[in-house]
């Protein structure tokens, strides 16, 4: 059959100028910034890749449930149901709303982490390691190898190394490890999915030895769609069906709506235990709100009941990793070096590979971040040495193998022809990037740093090259 196109499953119906700036207004934004793009006005930014959390764009079904709010303080009708529309497609009996991801890892990480114990996962995320942190644990990483390679092609980059899990265990004793953190997709690795039968070998080997294991299910829809173009035997599945088993594989869930569920905020905790699930109901009346709305509105809770539905569509999640992939295959075409194989929420550029001349203390991939919107006004973020912070114990910068900077594509926002725009940009960036000067710190705060730090430039492209100039001066 001749290849047919696939567009995006819904038109526009209300649309939001952009503005255009100069170099020269960038130049001045960037540096009131901070060379941090967080600390950028969105009025300055022209095409918004910095995250796809809270930056979907809803659907006429979803505002209108906007107007369906029930702002009851208790039992609102729109949290019943949000608690519908998680037990259907996630599969959890229990259902604590949260504002948002966070604020459900902050519930879930007191309720089950003490002093000395041990998480291990299959990579940290920024939050989730900071709230384990928070509560006395400490993080340890079981993701397999390949996944901290850029260049590894394997299909399955989440799944986690159940030899690497065995030696933790053996070493502290299943006893110290409240739970094993799973997250599907892997942000930090670049959107990367775990496989089913990685999630039900993991489930069966923590099953014996009685260790629970929780998902970050923020991004799991598009792991099943992952699972379902890539494992063998689930082609013929729904995502639904997939999705449903990929959480059967836990005891519990921590949730950003922010993401999969195409609103702009909201969370939840999800559990099985019915004793765990009333501690926990306990505590989110201390943090967040009543439990039956956790510090959302009620038009919010109903929007993202919405959101669930409209997720597991398939033409909706096509058109959406899609859309991702054609950004993606249209650098590797440039000749780009990003993570591969292309992730479901982004594509990250390899900052190290990008600009090899730069040492990681010169902070590539932020360096990066920096070029990008001053080329073009595109707003990106820093995936790399910035976000891994410092040990806790030892003060020490964390040298994550992986310098990054993420291109994350909002759902239902841009047009192919933005892509098309990013590309170019990108482009224009790689064609100057021998003369990229690196960033330091200029403040950094405690916690989560690379939302607020602030930085300047380098005098010099980068204490190698420095080096080399004078070895070559000397020589003349
Ligand atoms: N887990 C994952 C995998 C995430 O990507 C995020 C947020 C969270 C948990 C926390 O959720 O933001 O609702 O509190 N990721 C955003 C991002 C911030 O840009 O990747 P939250």
């Amino acid at each position: 059959m001749k290849h047919r196109s696939w567009a995006e499953p819904w038109r526009i119906k209300m649309v939001e100028p952009l503005r255009m700036t100069t170099r020269a207004e960038r130049e001045v934004a960037i540096r009131a910034a901070g060379y941090n793009t967080f600390l950028l006005r969105s009025d300055d930014v022209y095409i918004d890749l910095l995250t796809d959390s809270g930056t979907s764009a809803m659907s006429d079904r979803q505002w209108a449930g906007m107007m369906l709010g029930d702002e009851a303080y208790a039992g609102s009708r729109n949290f019943y149901r949000l608690e519908a529309a998680v037990q259907q497609h996630y599969g959890f009996p229990h259902v604590i709303p949260t504002h948002q991801g966070r604020g459900a890892e902050h519930i879930l990480s007191r309720l089950l982490i003490a002093d000395g114990h041990v998480v291990p996962g299959n990579m940290y995320f920024t939050t989730t390691r900071a709230h384990q942190e928070l509560a006395g644990g400490a993080f340890r990483d079981v993701i397999i190898d390949e996944a901290h390679d850029p260049t590894s092609e394997h299909p399955f980059k989440g799944d986690v190394d159940l030899a690497k899990l065995d030696a933790i265990v053996r070493d502290v004793g299943a006893e110290w490890i409240p739970y094993v953190s799973v997250a599907a997709t892997v942000n930090m690795a670049g959107g990367q999915p775990i496989s089913l039968a990685n999630l039900r070998a993991l489930r069966a080997y923590t099953q014996s030895r009685g260790i629970r294991v929780i998902l970050d299910a923020t991004r799991a829809v598009e792991n099943a769609w992952f699972i379902q173009q890539r494992e063998p035997g689930h082609r013929s599945e729904s995502i639904a069906e997939i999705l449903f088993a990929m959480c059967d594989c836990a005891d519990g869930a921590t949730m950003s709506g922010k993401k999969d569920s195409l609103v702009n905020i909201g969370g939840w905790l999800g559990l099985r235990d019915d004793s765990l699930a009333e501690r926990a109901r306990n505590l989110v009346v201390l943090f967040e709100g009543l439990h039956t709305y956790g510090g959302l509105a009620g038009r919010d809770m109903e929007a993202m009941a919405i959101g669930i539905e409209e997720s597991v569509q398939e033409d909706y999640i096509r058109a959406r990793i899609g859309q991702v992939h054609y950004l993606g295959n249209a650098l590797i075409d440039a000749g780009i070096p990003i993570v591969l194989p292309i992730g479901g929420h982004a594509v990250f550029l390899d900052a190290a590979a990008f600009l090899p001349h730069l040492d990681r203390e010169a902070l590539p991939a932020q360096a990066l971040t920096c070029e990008l919107f001053l080329e073009s006004g595109i707003r990106a973020m820093e995936r790399g040495t910035v976000s891994a912070g410092r040990d806790p114990a030892t003060g020490k910068n964390r040298t994550p193998p992986l310098e990054l900077v993420r291109l994350t594509i909002p759902r239902r926002v841009y047009t192919q022809a933005h892509m098309d725009v990013v590309t170019e940009s990108v482009q224009a960036v790689w064609e100057f990037r021998d003369s990229i000067r690196g960033l330091r710190f200029v403040s950094e705060p405690e916690y989560l740093r690379f939302f607020q730090a602030r930085f300047e430039p380098l005098p010099v492209v980068s204490a190698r090259v420095a080096a080399e100039e004078e070895t070559a001066g000397a020589a003349v």
